[in-house]
């Protein structure tokens, strides 16, 4: 099963995501936990790129997608094969938020090479983080924000827009409101992930 999280900048992505992994280990499951961009050798090169050079638009996502696509082949996909529980911080959904919605590049060109960069692996379940811009972008005024992160109310609000359309036309999206408390948010994703087990063992 691959299992992804996504969200705008600081809606609580990487707490939860440390907490369902604990959960997923207490329940005597194996997973595989991969960071995007980044999770393998050439990836983190491409995030500290990323995340430092300014560069035009195109360019960030074919970044974002080579990164990607090593990624799907050199981790996803053997852990997939090997029966493991894959954990996603980020994947394909953040390029259609940022780069097709944010960036003004269009949400079906991205999804398009998306298609190209994961060879159609896609996750399982989505768990889209939801919070209010205003949220987000207080709680970025404490930190040391890098390239995108220092970005406007604007550009996060056109990516939260562009991931809850995603969440109406896509099955797999569950949407977790992310201004609840952090126990309660992950007894929510653990609850939908235990109804996905639940359903598939049917
Ligand atoms: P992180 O802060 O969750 O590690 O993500 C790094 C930044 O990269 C974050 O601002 C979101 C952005 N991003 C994109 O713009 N497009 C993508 O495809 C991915 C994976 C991340």
């Amino acid at each position: 099963m691959f299992i992804a999280f996504e969200g705008i900048d600081a809606c609580g992505k990487s707490t939860q995501i440390q907490l369902f992994a604990e959960y997923i280990k207490n329940r005597g499951l194996t997973y595989t936990l991969v960071r995007e961009p980044g999770g393998t050798a050439l990836g983190e090169k491409i995030r500290s790129i990323l995340i430092n050079e300014d560069m035009n638009p195109r360019s960030e996502l074919l970044l974002f997608l080579a990164s990607r696509a090593q990624l799907v082949e050199e981790v996803i996909k053997p852990a997939l094969n090997r029966g493991e529980i894959v954990i996603a911080d980020r994947f394909a959904d953040s390029s259609v938020a940022y780069q097709g919605g944010a960036r003004g590049l269009g949400v079906g060109i991205v999804e398009r090479l998306n298609d190209f960069a994961t060879d159609n692996v896609y996750p399982d379940l989505v768990f889209f983080i939801d919070i209010p811009v205003e949220i987000a972008i207080q709680r970025l005024e404490k930190t040391q924000k890098d390239r995108i992160e220092k970005e406007g109310a604007d550009f996060f609000q056109i990516a939260r827009e562009t991931y809850l359309k995603l969440a109406k036309k896509n099955r797999n999206f569950v949407i977790i409101n992310g201004n609840e408390d952090i126990d309660k948010i992950h007894r929510r994703i653990v609850e939908h992930f235990e109804l996905r087990i639940a359903s598939l063992n049917h």
